[in-house]
């Protein structure tokens, strides 16, 4: 594998699923794959579980591992070509990528939307730039649009958990006092379509994720509808997509409360499962009663995130 970012570059997913068991079951058994070989994770926003978990993976494995906090005593880049160099950016990015590749074997980056313009954001020029300039595999730790690894730690932690075979899934839009970025819900849209799951999403009207990655799945405008009988619940705040209205790319239109994910709307559920990617602002998107709640997964959620990276990790070794 040489760039991952997609549900599609993983291949069959039963494949995938049974590998990362295999490694849940003894995660050092890959030890010698990685001798000698070092991951750069870079960084151009924070985190917290991404960072420590993609860390733990490339250790599993037996990599050296390179951080870089971009923001944090790197010179600062300049992204876009044939701009005047004559602010406060030091480098530009087409030398920094070729010498940061110097260093390593593997690509991490981890790159927000930055919500100056939607087709910059989806088109993802950040990420493009390092699959074109590198000459190394490259993976995704949340770009723009998408967030692959959150979302193979999910569909892990799914089928961990689920208690028949073909569970009800509803990702539900909850409220947030900031503009967040679609790659959580897009990625997981995306990695649902494609699992055996019975799928709904539910959000207020404006909030229609792209097609690419929502594809056929059924949308229903009413939270409560969707929540019936669902086995998981998946929440996630994100800001709007632009898809109906593109000049709303990246604005809040709703901060309807009602939306909060509260013992209310899980009374609906077949006694689901709560999900969430984290961070989370408690009693935005989640009350404390739901996130404490015995069937609240977010923190084995995170803890699958170790998995799903050396999964990813061992198959870009594989391939090198
Ligand atoms: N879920 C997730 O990616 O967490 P971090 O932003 O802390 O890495």
């Amino acid at each position: 594998m040489r760039v991952f970012r997609s549900v599609k570059d993983l291949g069959p997913l039963d494949v995938a699923l049974k590998e990362a068991m295999e490694i849940k079951a003894d995660r050092y058994k890959y030890q010698e794959l990685g001798k000698n070989k070092t991951a750069l994770l870079i960084f151009f926003n924070n985190s917290l579980r991404t960072r420590l978990s993609t860390q733990k993976a490339a250790m599993n494995l037996g990599m050296n591992v390179i951080v870089l906090d971009v923001n944090q005593g790197a010179w600062k880049l300049e992204t876009e070509r044939g701009v005047v160099m004559d602010g406060d950016k030091s480098e530009h990015l087409l030398e920094a990528i070729p010498v940061m590749a110097s260093y390593c074997d593997i690509i991490g980056v981890r790159s927000f939307a930055r919500f100056e313009s939607r087709e910059d954001d989806y088109q993802e020029k950040i990420l493009e730039q390092f699959i074109q300039y590198s000459g190394k595999p490259v993976f995704f730790m949340e770009s723009a649009t998408v967030h692959p690894l959150q979302s193979f730690a999910d569909l892990i932690t799914i089928e961990e958990y689920k208690e028949c075979k073909r569970p009800k899934v509803v990702l539900t839009w909850a409220p947030h006092p900031k503009a967040l970025p679609q790659a959580v819900p897009n990625s997981f849209a995306e990695w649902m379509n494609a699992a055996d799951v019975d799928f709904v999403v539910t959000h207020p009207e404006g909030y229609e994720l792209d097609p690419q990655f929502v594809g056929d799945a059924r949308v229903e405008y009413d939270q409560m509808k969707a929540f019936e009988g669902a086995d998981f619940v998946y929440a996630k705040n994100w800001s709007c997509p632009g898809v109906t209205r593109p000049e709303d790319y990246g604005k809040i239109l709703s901060q309807d409360m009602s939306w909060t994910v509260s013992e209310r709307q899980m009374a609906v559920t077949n006694n689901a499962h709560f999900m969430h990617c984290l961070p989370v602002r408690r009693n935005m998107i989640v009350t404390d009663d739901v996130i404490e709640s015995p069937r609240s997964l977010v923190i084995p959620e995170a803890a699958n995130r170790e998995i799903s990276a050396t999964v990813v990790l061992k198959r870009m070794l594989e391939a090198l």
